[in-house]
C-alpha cells in the first residue's frame, strides 16, 4: 500500500452547506450565511460553500422545483455577500466524490448511532414508512465535511449532533485504519446559533412550520416582515431584558436585533431601558428590513444573470481538485479500487 500523509493546508479551511429546499429564513441567515460572509472576508480563512442538493432528495422533490431552488440558493448565497472570487461555491451533486465518500461513511457507521440523531427522530416521527435517505443523511454530511479536510464548519446549533457524529466517524477511521481525516469543529455564532420561531419561542425557526408568521423569509416584503415582528410572541412584564429561560420571546428578538445591528445584548438593554415592546419592535422592523432589502434587490439582479452557471461550474472544478485526492487517500486506506501507481 502507498504511504499516506495528510497534506497540510496553510489557511483555516471552512466548509458548510445549505439545502435548496425552499425559502431561506432569518434563522438560516443568522446561523449560517451571515457567518459565511464574515469568515470569507477574513484572510486567514479558505472557504468552501455548497448547495447540498443530494441532501434535499432525502425527501421527495419536484424536479423542476429542485432545479429552480438550486439556482435560487446560489443567487442568495451571492446576494448575501458570498464572493466566488474569494470562496468556492458549488453544487454537491456536481462533485461525485460526495456520493462515493458518503457510501464509505455509511459503511463506517452503526444503525444505533444514526437512530439516535434527534433530527432523524423528529423528521421520521408519525411516518409509517421512513425514506432510507433520511436515516443515512448524517453520513453524507460527514462526507461533505471530511472530503475537504475542513477545520471548521459554521452552522446553527441544530447541526451540533451531526458535527459530533462526523468527528466520531473520522476518529473511528483514524483509529482503525491510520490517520486519514482531520477532525473538524463546529463554529457557532453566539447570538445567531439558534433563532426561535416568532409565534412560539420554544421551537426553532424552521422552513417547514405550518404558520408562515413563525418565520421571516429572506424574500418577505417589508409589510410581511413588519406583520411577523409586531405579532411575535413576547411576555407580559414589558421589560427589554435578555433572559432566554424566563423571557424566550424577547430574548430571541434581541438576538436577531443584535446580530443584524452589531449592538451587543447589554447595549440593547440600556438603549431600551424604560421603553416598551412597541418601540423595540418598531425599531427591530427597521433593522430587519434594512438588512434584508439590499439582499432582496441583489437577489433579483443576480438571479437573472447567466453568470450563475459559470460560477457553479468553476466552483465544482475547484472543489473536485480538493476532494478527489482526499477520496483517493480514503480509498487507499480501505484498499478499494486499483490503488495509486
Ligand atoms: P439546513 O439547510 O437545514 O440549514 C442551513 C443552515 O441554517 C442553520 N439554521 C439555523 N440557524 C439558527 N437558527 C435556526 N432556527 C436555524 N435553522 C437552520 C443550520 O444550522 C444550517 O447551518 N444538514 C445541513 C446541511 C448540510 C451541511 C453539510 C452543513 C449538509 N452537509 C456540511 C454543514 C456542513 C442542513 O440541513 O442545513
Amino acid at each position: 500500500m502507498a504511504e499516506i500523509t495528510i497534506p497540510k493546508h496553510d489557511k483555516n479551511r471552512i466548509f458548510s452547506g445549505i439545502q435548496p429546499s425552499g425559502d431561506l429564513h432569518l434563522g438560516n441567515y443568522l446561523g449560517a450565511l451571515h457567518q459565511f460572509v464574515d469568515l470569507q472576508n477574513d484572510d486567514q480563512n479558505e472557504c468552501i460553500y455548497c448547495v447540498v442538493d443530494m441532501h434535499a432528495i432525502t425527501v421527495p422533490q419536484d424536479p423542476k422545483m429542485l432545479r429552480k431552488r438550486i439556482y435560487d440558493l446560489t443567487a442568495l448565497y451571492l446576494a448575501c455577500g458570498v464572493d466566488p472570487k474569494k470562496s468556492i461555491l458549488f453544487v454537491q451533486s456536481e462533485v461525485p466524490a460526495h456520493a462515493e465518500l458518503g457510501w464509505i461513511m455509511t459503511c463506517s457507521s452503526y444503525t444505533g448511532e444514526l437512530s439516535r440523531m434527534t433530527q432523524f427522530k423528529s423528521k421520521s416521527q408519525g411516518r409509517e414508512s421512513v425514506p432510507s435517505g433520511l436515516f443515512v443523511y448524517p453520513t453524507l454530511m460527514a462526507a461533505d465535511i471530511l472530503l475537504y479536510d475542513a477545520d471548521e464548519v459554521p452552522v446553527g446549533t441544530d447541526q451540533t449532533q451531526h458535527i459530533e457524529l462526523t468527528r466520531d466517524l473520522a476518529n473511528r477511521i483514524n483509529n482503525t485504519r491510520g490517520e486519514t481525516f482531520i477532525l473538524p469543529k463546529g463554529r457557532y455564532l453566539k447570538e445567531g446559533a439558534r433563532i426561535m420561531a416568532l409565534d412560539d419561542p420554544s421551537k426553532k425557526m424552521s422552513k417547514s412550520a405550518p404558520n408562515p408568521m413563525s418565520r421571516i423569509s429572506l424574500m418577505d416584503d417589508e409589510k410581511t416582515v413588519k406583520k411577523a415582528i409586531m405579532r411575535a410572541t413576547t411576555d407580559s412584564d414589558g421589560e427589554i431584558r435578555f433572559d432566554p429561560e424566563n423571557k424566550p420571546g424577547v430574548s430571541n428578538l434581541m438576538n436577531i436585533y443584535s446580530v443584524l445591528s452589531g449592538e451587543s445584548l447589554d447595549s440593547l438593554e440600556s438603549m431600551y431601558r424604560g421603553k416598551g415592546y412597541g418601540d423595540f419592535k418598531k425599531d427591530l422592523v427597521s433593522v430587519v428590513n434594512g438588512a434584508l432589502q439590499p439582499i432582496r434587490t441583489r437577489f433579483e439582479e443576480i438571479r437573472e444573470s447567466s453568470e450563475l452557471i459559470d460560477i457553479l461550474e468553476d466552483g465544482a472544478e475547484k472543489a473536485s481538485a480538493i476532494a478527489n485526492p482526499v477520496l483517493a487517500r480514503v480509498k487507499e486506506r480501505f484498499g478499494m479500487g486499483l490503488g495509486t501507481k
